[in-house]
């Protein structure tokens, strides 16, 4: 049986009239992000055959210095958004300052991007699954240079979240505040299609996902629930399983389809968590919400939290609602107050 195929194009443009006064920038935007994912797709599936691995102090046989993929990623992310005259900004976690894009059809532009352009980098050496990260804002000034507080917005000011993950096999999942979806890359045609339509986290979840490495730097209230992940009981089908993958976005994308919460705690070595809020939290919450999870920091929901600058950093707990809510009960229970910062 043939079922009707969507793509990815065919998807934006439908859902463009969800928006009575889209203008289009928005889909073109989608697009351009798309158009880079496949690039660095292709070059995430080549590493190892060719000298994109290593380190930047490094050259290849030609004598060019090669280039670690984050860096490649960060290239062609900005790349794409800088010629579409969508996006007049890009805050990159590989960048200290945001990217003002000056040219002619750009510096007018409504749109600002903030992007983790590889997402579990480490794990690429390894072929184990990497991701990409994106969130979109609008301007908060219609006129004038744009300036770091128009970057500086809550999450709940998102107008399009999502990531690409490269996996076993390529995915973009994204929302524009009207569910979750997910398209799959068909290699043979190089286009994505609707694959995962009205994505939800399932309420109760059986997975854990935390480096559970630094069990003795963990909040007592953390400790405290990963002893209940692992406790016998019949009624709530527990021990749960522990599954981290040390590339956030594999570990949310699993733990959405088949259950589960993330976490990532305030620790000794990391008193202030160790995922930064406005490229990685803040879009990935904003597609928990969406899928009907919970993304929180354990005192405050992500997109409440106000950034104080570009790489701040928080403690990131998100997942399906009923375990973020028992580990909610586990920090309340401890109030440690001081160990999850605002
Ligand atoms: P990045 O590769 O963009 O720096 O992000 C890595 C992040 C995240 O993806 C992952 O969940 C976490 O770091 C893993 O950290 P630990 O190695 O401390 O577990
Ligand atoms: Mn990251
Ligand atoms: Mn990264």
């Amino acid at each position: 049986m043939i079922t009707k195929l969507t793509t990815l194009e065919q998807f934006i443009i439908d859902k463009q009239g969800d928006f009575p006064f889209a203008t289009g920038e928005l889909s073109s935007l989608l697009r351009d992000l798309s158009l880079a994912a496949k690039i660095v797709n292709r070059e995430v599936n080549k590493a190892g055959l060719v000298d994109i691995l290593g380190d930047l102090s490094t050259c290849n046989v030609q004598g060019e210095q090669q280039k670690k993929l984050d860096v490649f990623a960060n290239e062609h992310f900005i790349k794409a958004l800088s010629s579409g005259g969508e996006c007049c900004l890009v805050a990159s976690e590989e960048l200290d300052d945001p990217i003002y894009i000056n040219n002619e059809v750009s510096k007018s532009a409504k749109y600002l991007v903030c992007i983790d352009p590889l997402d579990g980098s480490s794990n690429v050496d390894v072929n184990v699954s990497v991701g990409t990260i994106f969130s979109i804002y609008r301007r908060t000034k219609s006129e004038g240079p744009i300036t770091l507080d128009e970057v500086l917005q809550k999450g709940t000011e998102q107008v399009a979240a999502g990531y690409f993950i490269y996996g076993s096999s390529t995915m973009m999942v994204y929302t524009t505040g009207k569910g979750v979806n997910g398209f799959t890359l068909d290699p043979s045609i190089g286009e994505f299609c609707l694959s995962y339509p009205k994505m939800r986290f399932p309420e109760q979840g059986r997975i854990y996902s935390i480096n559970e490495g630094n069990y003795l730097r963990f909040p007592q209230s953390v400790k405290e629930y990963i002893k209940y992940c692992q406790q016998n009981d019949k009624d709530t089908d527990r021990p749960y399983t522990s599954r981290y993958i040390g590339s956030m976005v594999a570990d949310i994308h699993r733990n959405l389809l088949k259950g589960g919460i993330f976490l990532y705690p305030a620790t000794l070595s990391h008193p202030k968590g160790k995922l930064r809020l406005v490229y990685e939290c803040n879009p990935i919450a904003f597609i928990v919400e969406q899928a009907g999870g919970i993304a929180t920091n354990g005192k405050k929901r992500i997109l409440d939290i106000s950034p104080s600058e570009l790489h701040q950093r928080v403690p990131f707990f998100a997942g399906s609602k009923d375990m973020v809510n028992k580990l909610s009960e586990f920090i309340e229970k401890h109030q440690y107050v001081n160990e999850f910062v605002e």
